[in-house]
């Protein structure tokens, strides 16, 4: 009798100190499984986008095509939200978009992310966690990069006078011009609640 309290006494103790290290550490993350969702993600927000902005600029030029961008990409990233769960915003150390600038816990791993930006020529990405609990969140950053095509239209060396105009009264802090191929241009920020990667 005497045995089995202090085995069960003993089993208790194990149990409460296995706890206290759970509350402490973070369970492990299956960091491929993030990505691979996260993949998908960015895929489909960019193939919708860039669909958008073909369309745009065949039917009324970069003029229109720079509303168009405009006003897409947050019905696209809302669209991603409800398809996957994930929130899908794009970010930037020189911005566009005023939504677009670094936050300082984004801006860490951004100029991680910026020192190298692609990984066997595909976009690299930075994970990390924030929150706690209920309110956990994995937070995955992908690298942006800029192309020839249609890209320097908008962002880069050369943008046409009456284009520059226009994204200039659009977005009077426009920082997003001056970009070459190959360069970052931003990268897309995609969270996932931490719930979402529980085993
Ligand atoms: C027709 C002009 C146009 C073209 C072409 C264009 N963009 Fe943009 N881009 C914009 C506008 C306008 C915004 C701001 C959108 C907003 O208000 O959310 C923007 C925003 C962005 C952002 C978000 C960060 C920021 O600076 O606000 C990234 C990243 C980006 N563009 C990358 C690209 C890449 C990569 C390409 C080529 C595939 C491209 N853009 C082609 C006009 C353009």
């Amino acid at each position: 009798m005497r045995r089995g309290a202090g085995r069960a006494w003993l089993a208790a103790a194990a149990l409460a100190a296995l706890c206290a290290a759970c509350a402490q550490e973070e369970p492990p993350l299956d960091e491929a499984a993030v990505l691979a969702r996260s993949d998908a993600v960015a895929g489909h927000f960019q193939s919708a986008l860039q669909g958008q902005l073909k369309t745009a600029l065949a039917a009324g030029g970069p003029m229109l095509a720079v509303t168009v961008c405009h006003d897409a990409a947050p019905l696209i990233a809302a669209q991603e939200l409800e398809r996957s769960g994930a929130e899908v915003s794009r970010v930037a150390e020189r911005n566009r978009s005023p939504a677009g600038r670094l936050t300082d816990e984004v801006r860490a791993h951004y100029t991680g992310l910026a020192s190298a930006p692609l990984v066997n020529g595909k976009p690299a990405s930075r994970i990390w966690r924030s929150g706690m609990g209920d309110g956990a969140i994995i937070n995955v950053l992908r690298a942006i990069p800029m192309r020839e095509k249609p890209c320097t239209v908008c962002h880069g060396t050369n943008v046409a006078s009456d284009l520059a105009a226009r994204i200039r009264e659009l977005y009077p802090n426009d920082k997003a011009t001056g970009f070459k191929p190959g360069d970052m241009r931003g990268a897309m920020l995609i969270r996932w609640p931490a719930a979402a990667f529980a085993e």
